[in-house]
Parts: structure tokens; C-alpha cells; sequence
């Protein structure tokens, strides 16, 4: 439970707060590289609390500005794509991606009045079919090359605006055991009913293999975030759940499966949870020359929230709690050991930032971030012809939190002689394992 002032230092994020100001000191996602061409060279966009306005010039150069014209603010995001930047569809004043205004067509001839109008404006980076941008001091630090976004392979990414707080997504990929129920159980009450045969098992046997009781949870603080751990069913820390695990990337990312989860603030009481999936490339098969991307719907015809996916199903979780879950009134169990600690990280690192240091997760070694390759259970690394690739033989050390759990579950008549499978990740198709 936290009182009124703490949920609102944890979950406000716009300028000047603490909790905006470490999240300044982040490169986040705002849109796929492929949103942004010739068709719709402009894109509307809010970022922790601020509106503003993503181009790309006829030139092929993203700036990223405040959205209204200096002159007698228009919005730009109407503006045409020119060489050297953006026009304003009002009285056609031209801006640059560093927001400087550099023409003015209709002032007097030589008048300098255009050098002293400059927007506000943010770098912008693309990686991995994806743009970031960063909103905070000077100097920037590196944007990271997470494993999936810097290999070379087969991407797609997609994403949907979500009307609820960050927070509320991020406290979900410290909780493992949600798995077990909001995706086994409910999940399987929901997909047993409304679903096809075919579509039924394939879930049956995929949640049955990932979502078994859950014994244990453990999570390990690492220079880059945490990386949780399970045991679940039968197994034991010898199993890649509890061996291997998978990390949250401080403070907005999980790596997961076959790809990144980016829950990036809107402002208090929306995010946009950003996916993006990678695979190797099979031998013989063609490189990318774009990945695709594409805006998910939150709602399906019926205006009912999109339920039959994980990550939908994740995301379902987040809403239900409200646009800013009520932790004055919460009752954390012993289930919760990890959201605890990721609370205190949190506030450690506002502080941090407040003492005037880098925080938690910030690269500045070039070398260091050439590819940063990081731990994920069950997944098939380029290079490697075994499973784990690097972390193949990894032994954790002893978390820093834990929790035994009492392994008590419940069962649906559909699982009823389902085998489970394991699935393996990072690969073509999800493959089965052992
Ligand atoms: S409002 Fe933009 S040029 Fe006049
Ligand atoms: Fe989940």
C-alpha cells in the first residue's frame, strides 16, 4: 500500500517531476520507421506529457519539434515534407529537425527575422525498424542496442495505445505469477469458450507448458534491470524458467520470448505498448529492407477489450486496474515481492538522478553497446546451434528477493490429456521442444 503522495511521485511523468525527469534520461520508441514515408510523412505524437510532431523530410532526415508554428500556430503535423524539413501549410515557414525556423517567404528580403525562431526539438535515432528519441539533458546517452533490435534477421513490430498508466505495465512483468492465472486460467476460460478446436489446443498445450503452478519467484538485481525467475510444476532451478529467466530492462522494457515489450508513458493515464519480435533468418532467405509495422486495435467489433494473445490479454490486465491503479487501497501478498522491489528501484533512481548521476540502464561505452545480448529462457541465439546460446550453461547467483509460493493452481477439464510443449524461440516459427 502507498499513501496518495507516493503513487503520484511513482506514476506522474510529465516535465518537471521526479518520476519525468528519470524517465528524460531514457531513449523511448515513438513509431515504426515504415509509419513514417512519403504517404504519411507526418505523425502526431505524445511523449510523457508533451505534444509533438515527427516528420521526415523529402530528404529522408526525422526531426522530432513542438507541434505548433511559431508564426500563429498552425500544426505542423499538416506540414509539407521539403528537402531541408518541414513547411507550414498556413504561410509556408520552413523549419529544420533541429527546430530552426530557415525561411520565412514572405518577409522583407534580407530580414534575419527567421534566426532568431526556433522550436523546441528532440534527437531522434532509428534502430531495428524503430525511432527513439530522447528528451532529456545534454549529453545524450548511447540509444541501447538490445539484442533483437541490433541483429540482423526477419522483424515486424506493432503497437496500441493503451488508456492507463505505465506503471500498471511495468508491475505486471514483475509479478511471474500472473501467468498462471491471468493467461492459463482466465486465459483458457476465455479461449475454451469463444475459439475453434484447433485454436483451443494450441493454446491448451502452449499454456500448459509456460503457466504450470508457480513455486517460487526470484529476482535478481543486474546493471541493466532485473531478470525474474520461476519454478513452476515439476521443475527445478536446473529448468531454464529458474536457470535462465528473462530480464526487465529498467525502466520501461521487458525482453521476453522472441522480442522487446516497450510500455512508453503518454502522459499519467495512457502508454503505448510497443512490440517488437525478431527471428533469425533462414538460410537462403532474402534480408529486410523494411519492417513491417502496424497499430493494433485495443477493441474487437463487439467494443469489448482484445483478448485472445498474450500480450493482448497482458494488456486487458493493465486497463481493468483503471487509468491510475489506487495503491493507497491496494493489499500486496507475498506473491508481490518483486513489484516491492522494483518500487524501491525506482525511487532510488529518482534520486540518483536528483544527486545529479546517471541512472540505472544509461550507456555511454561505445563499445559496450555494440550488441548487448541478454538472457531469455528457452531461446535460440544467432551464432549458436543450442539452445541458451551464451547463457547455456549460466548459473544464477542467489536472488535478491524471493518468495515460495504454495504451488496451488487449478485445473480446466480441457487440459485433460494435453500434452505440454515447450516452445523455442528466436527461430522461424515457434518451434517445440523436448
Ligand atoms: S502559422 Fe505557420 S507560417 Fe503562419
Ligand atoms: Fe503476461
Amino acid at each position: 500500500m502507498l499513501t496518495q503522495e507516493q503513487n503520484e511521485r511513482l506514476t506522474q511523468v510529465g516535465p518537471g517531476t521526479p518520476m519525468g525527469v528519470l524517465m528524460r534520461r531514457y531513449w523511448h520508441p515513438i513509431a515504426g520507421s515504415a509509419q513514417l514515408n512519403d504517404d504519411t510523412p507526418t505523425r502526431e505524437v505524445r511523449l510523457l506529457g508533451e505534444d509533438l510532431v515527427l516528420f521526415r523530410s523529402s530528404a529522408g532526415k526525422l526531426g522530432l519539434i513542438e507541434p505548433s508554428c511559431a508564426h500563429r500556430k498552425a500544426n505542423l503535423s499538416y506540414g509539407i515534407p521539403e528537402p531541408e524539413g518541414i513547411r507550414c501549410p498556413y504561410h509556408g515557414w520552413l523549419y529544420d529537425e533541429s527546430g530552426q525556423c530557415i525561411d520565412q517567404p514572405s518577409e522583407p528580403e534580407g530580414s534575419r527575422f527567421k534566426e532568431k525562431v526556433k522550436l523546441k526539438a528532440y534527437p531522434v535515432e532509428e534502430l531495428g525498424g524503430l525511432i527513439f528519441t530522447y528528451m532529456g539533458p545534454e549529453p545524450a546517452p548511447l540509444l541501447p542496442r538490445y539484442d533483437v533490435l541490433a541483429w540482423d534477421g526477419i522483424k515486424d513490430a506493432h503497437s496500441t495505445v493503451l488508456p492507463c498508466n505505465w506503471l500498471q505495465c511495468m508491475e505486471n512483468s514483475l509479478d511471474p505469477l500472473h501467468f498462471q492465472w491471468l493467461h492459463r486460467y482466465w486465459g483458457g476460460w476465455t479461449m475454451n469458450r469463444t475459439k475453434s478446436a484447433a485454436e483451443r489446443d494450441a493454446w491448451n498445450a502452449q499454456v500448459g507448458a509456460r503457466g504450470a503452478e508457480h513455486r517460487k519467484i526470484g529476482f535478481e538485481m543486474t546493471d541493466y534491470g532485473v531478470i525474474k525467475r520461476r519454478l513452476v510444476g515439476d521443475e527445478t532451478e536446473a529448468d531454464d524458467h529458474w536457470r535462465v529467466g528473462h530480464p526487465i530492462l529498467f525502466p520501461t522494457i521487458l525482453r521476453v520470448s522472441h522480442g522487446l515489450e516497450f510500455r512508453v508513458p503518454i502522459d499519467d493515464t495512457h502508454t503505448l505498448h510497443l512490440i517488437t519480435n525478431y527471428r533469425q533468418r533462414e538460410k537462403g532467405e532474402e534480408a529486410q529492407t523494411e519492417v513491417p509495422f502496424v497499430d493494433r486495435p485495443l477493441y474487437d467489433e463487439a467494443g469489448l477489450l482484445i483478448r485472445d494473445y498474450i500480450p493482448a490479454q497482458d494488456q486487458v490486465a493493465w486497463i481493468i486496474q483503471g487509468p491510475v491503479s489506487d495503491r493507497t487501497t491496494e493489499r500486496l501478498g507475498v506473491t508481490d515481492v518483486g513489484i516491492i522491489m522494483f518500487r524501491r528501484m525506482l525511487e532510488e533512481q529518482m534520486n540518483v538522478v536528483a544527486d545529479g548521476g546517471d541512472p540505472l540502464n544509461t550507456h555511454r561505452d561505445p563499445a559496450e553497446n555494440e550488441t548487448i545480448v541478454l538472457p531469455c529462457e528457452y531461446y535460440m541465439y544467432p551464432g549458436y546451434d543450442e539452445v541458451g546460446g551464451p547463457f547455456k550453461d549460466a548459473v544464477p547467483r542467489e536472488p535478491d528477493v524471493q518468495a515460495v509460493l504454495s504451488g496451488e493452481g487449478a485445473t480446466r477439464d480441457e487440459w485433460e490429456g494435453i500434452e505440454a510443449r515447450r516452445r523455442v524461440w528466436g527461430i522461424g516459427p515457434a518451434r517445440e521442444y523436448k
